[in-house]
């Protein structure tokens, strides 16, 4: 059932309101401050941790996530918005950024310079779930992923990248819970076990279609009857092999030796069939049912699987609409640290040149200059600046002009100084 085959719509009539489409989240101000202040806290840290951007498009060929993603999974068998493009191509809007950023990788050769390829990047994601809080047809995430060592550091390098990020914003409650999917060999054991005991449990024909596909899909399986059928499934963990467990081991020590605290959860599948490995979530607190934040891990077959050579990668998918519900629900977002420095109110036209010959030195010293333009009486021109939040405020009249000397006044306190022109840069 394609979602483009949507019941006929009357035309809409000239004059008439558009509204966006149902489930998409899009910020206007005075949020999308604080929306772009989470997505700029998640970002940093990758910078800082030598991540570059890479910027993909947000449409491809939609067998790259068919095989990429799994077709076993929810988001490639009922979410994915596919159509046929002009020349007639199956053409996929991005449900996720992995199977992308490896394909980009594979084109341009990026696994053939230094290992690992680290890569950040940041945009919107579309899946056609059903809306709620927290869960939208089209987000925004943060995502890195470096490609081409399987060094345990790495992985808690990534995890402590995306705890950085929620730390950055100011975020406490959360978790972060862990587990390892283990190698092929791991997983080929388990499968044995969890095949046999999953031939136990009575299913109907789609679930059985999808444990063949995938059995580990029905860990996932948010239905009361599957959840306490599988509360006595064999768990991965436990089929480990020497190496992956001696991996997994290593990646819970670096974490310990940087003091990121983690859960074990051996339940936890990731709704994507490309992970092994190390794999992780991080869930918050306060947001009820959409509580994950981000979430990453190892991919070993993925880039093989697209045609590339045999390397793994890891990486994670950060949620920035979630974080922002999030540091909402904590309180942690500061209204005030996204407001202007200084407001300028002019008295006249002179007073208007001077005001923006100020503003553009003072912003081009770094600070954010609002003016109040449309020679609005004083009294209109003080309710915006009130408005605006601005930290500061001067009235630009003649005598100011003369005397090259302004009142500064500080918004929050109402307390006043005498301030030279020249001197506002230190003064702000
Ligand atoms: P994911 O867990 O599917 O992983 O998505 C990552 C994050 O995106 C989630 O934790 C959640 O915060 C946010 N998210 C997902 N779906 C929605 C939605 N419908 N509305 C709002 N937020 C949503 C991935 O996408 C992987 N590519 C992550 C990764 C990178 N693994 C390895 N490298």
């Amino acid at each position: 059932q394609s979602i483009f085959n949507c019941p006929e719509r009357s035309p809409l009539m000239a004059g008439q309101k558009i509204q966006a489409p149902k489930g998409v989240s899009e910020y206007v101000p005075p949020r999308s401050a604080a929306f772009e202040f989470v997505r700029e806290s998640l970002i940093e840290p990758a910078r800082k941790a030598g991540y570059q951007l890479i910027e993909l498009p947000v449409f491809e060929d939609t067998e790259l996530f068919t095989r990429g993603v799994g077709e076993s999974t929810d988001v490639v068998s009922k979410e994915m918005y596919t159509f046929q493009d002009r020349g007639d191509r199956s053409i996929t809007l991005r449900p996720e950024g992995t199977a992308g950023v490896m394909r980009a990788v594979i084109e341009h050769g990026l696994d053939r310079g230094q290992l690992p390829a680290k890569l950040w990047y940041s945009g919107q994601f579309f899946r056609a779930e059903r809306p709620q809080a927290g869960r939208y047809r089209q987000f925004y995430q943060v995502g890195i992923e470096a490609i081409g060592l399987d060094d345990a550091a790495i992985d808690a390098e990534v995890i402590a990248i995306a705890d950085a990020g929620f730390k950055a914003i100011g975020l406490s409650k959360y978790r972060l819970e862990i587990t390892s999917l283990g190698d092929a060999d791991s997983r080929a054991a388990h499968r044995v076990d969890l095949v046999k005991f999953i031939a136990g449990m009575k299913l109907d024909e789609a679930t059985t279609a999808r444990a063949a596909l995938n059995p580990l899909r029905l860990f996932d399986d948010k239905r009361p009857e599957i959840k306490d059928a599988m509360a006595k499934a064999p768990l991965l963990v436990d089929y480990l092999s020497e190496s992956s467990r001696a991996h997994f081991e290593q990646v819970k020590k670096y974490l310990d030796v940087l003091g990121i605290s983690y859960v074990l959860n051996p339940r936890m599948v990731r709704g994507l069939d490309y992970y092994t490995g190390t794999t992780f979530e991080f869930v918050h607190e306060l947001l009820g049912a959409q509580s994950g934040i981000g979430g990453g891990g190892r991919y070993d077959g993925l880039m093989a699987e697209l045609g590339g050579q045999s390397l793994s990668g890891i990486g994670f998918g950060l949620g920035v609409d979630r974080a922002l519900l999030a540091a909402e629900a904590e309180g942690v977002i500061n209204e005030n640290s996204f407001v202007s420095d200084l407001f300028i109110i002019p008295l006249g036209d002179a007073a208007k040149e001077m005001a923006m010959k100020i503003a553009s030195q003072l912003r081009g010293a770094g600070k954010s200059i609002e003016i109040a333009f449309g020679d609005r009486a004083l009294k209109g021109a003080m309710k915006g600046a009130d408005k605006s939040g601005a930290r500061y405020v001067i009235v630009l009249g003649e005598s100011e002009i003369s005397s090259a000397t302004v009142e500064l006044k500080e918004m929050k306190t109402g307390a006043t100084s005498s301030v030279k022109i020249d001197s506002l840069i230190s003064a702000i």
